[in-house]
């Protein structure tokens, strides 16, 4: 019995040894297991790039990697920060290669494998795996040459044979962008006061001013705050200017019209998730609000009119009360999710 249960330990610790022959790599090809939680609603998972464990793998490093830009100083989370929910903090960013301000707001990344709907404040991008160029190329973002990009990655052997596991194939750009994919599909967010309360889990309880604050949300918000995911995933007017005639920047502040042509959609914007919004400021497409306190103001007194409004919004603003605004804003602040923001799972790797 003695000698059995030795050889049961012995077998154990060969197992543990062989998974650590190469560290931060999953076994080739093993299906990425993505946990849905429970109230969320099934995700459009794109057939065309199933995730991997060591694609999810790969795609972390790469998030994290600067030699992913032109100068290898810049890489995703410049501007893409786990801490801040992948968001970063500034109102236009100028982390990028040519340290130029961009002309949009850095967005969270989180529920991502949800986001079928169109990608970037306009939805000029149509999935993950091809919104990953834009950022590779652009000057004033990471200004990388793609060629040069997958000579720097055939010269590190982790990435050799990481992209041999993840996809038995040699390192690719578009490789790179699959990979990166995988990874921002896998970063999950549903660990909230809110959510724990809305699963009856831990006993949580929401304040009376919360619970105030989740009927006005409802009652005002619903319409495009959508579901557990908090967004609809589509695109509005929400009253912040009234005049679109500006073609500046080929028409960027002209919102969905830059991308359709549709007279319906000028100034019109994506949705943003409430969720997770103690990480994600300063607000809006081209972050002018710093604070949730401008935010509900604007709802309640500041709603610019013109004729693609969301027909949701009242033109003269939702007028609430001072009670009100901060039962909203004591609401919004139940769907942070901190354990989110300290996934050791979404960090950089230590060993890379
Ligand atoms: C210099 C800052 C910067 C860098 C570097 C950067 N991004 Fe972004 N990212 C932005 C900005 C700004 C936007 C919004 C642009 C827009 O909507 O026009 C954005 C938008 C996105 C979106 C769309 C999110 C949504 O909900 O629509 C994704 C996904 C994304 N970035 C992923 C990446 C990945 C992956 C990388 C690395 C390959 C990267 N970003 C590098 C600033 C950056």
């Amino acid at each position: 019995m003695m000698v059995c249960i030795r050889k049961i330990a012995i077998l154990l610790l060969a197992l543990a040894l062989n998974a650590c022959d190469k560290p931060g790599l999953a076994p080739k090809n093993e299906p990425y297991r993505f946990v849905i939680p429970a109230h969320f609603p099934k995700p459009a998972f794109d057939t065309g790039n199933p995730a991997s464990r060591a694609g999810v793998q790969l795609g972390r490093m790469l998030f994290y990697d600067t030699r992913l830009s032109a100068d290898n100083q810049v890489s995703c989370a410049s501007c893409h920060d786990p801490k801040l929910a992948f968001s970063d903090g500034v109102k236009l960013s100028d982390a990028g290669v040519s340290a130029t301000a961009l002309l949009r707001n850095s967005p969270a990344l989180f529920n991502m494998a949800w986001a079928n709907n169109g990608l970037f404040w306009d939805g000029g991008a149509t999935n993950l795996e091809s919104q990953a160029f834009a950022p590779l190329t652009a000057h004033d973002e990471m200004a990388q040459d793609l060629d040069q990009l997958v000579m720097e990655l055939n010269a590190a052997p982790a990435y050799v044979s990481g992209f041999q596991q993840a996809f038995n194939e040699p390192v690719s750009a578009q490789n790179v962008a699959k990979a990166l994919s995988q990874f921002q599909r896998s970063l999950i967010s549903a660990d909230s006061k809110y959510d724990r309360y809305r699963l009856n889990s831990h006993g949580e309880s929401l304040t009376v001013d919360e619970l105030k604050g989740q009927a006005l949300v409802r009652q005002k918000c619903q319409s495009c705050r959508a579901g557990e995911l908090f967004t609809d995933q589509s695109f509005h007017n929400n009253g912040i200017n009234s005049d679109f005639s500006n073609t500046q920047h080929e028409g960027i502040i002209q919102g969905r019209y830059r991308i359709t042509y549709e007279p319906a959609d000028l100034g019109k914007f994506k949705t943003p998730s409430l969720r997770n919004l103690a990480f994600t400021a300063p607000y809006m497409h081209d972050g002018r609000f710093d604070t949730l306190d401008e935010v509900v103001r604007h709802y309640s007194n500041d709603i610019k009119g013109s004729t693609t409004l969301s027909s949701h919004l009242p033109k003269e603003g939702f007028g609430f009360s001072q009670l009100e605004k901060k039962q909203i804003i004591a609401f919004l602040h139940t769907l942070n999710d901190y354990s989110f923001t300290e996934n050791p799972n979404h960090q950089k790797l230590a060993n890379h």
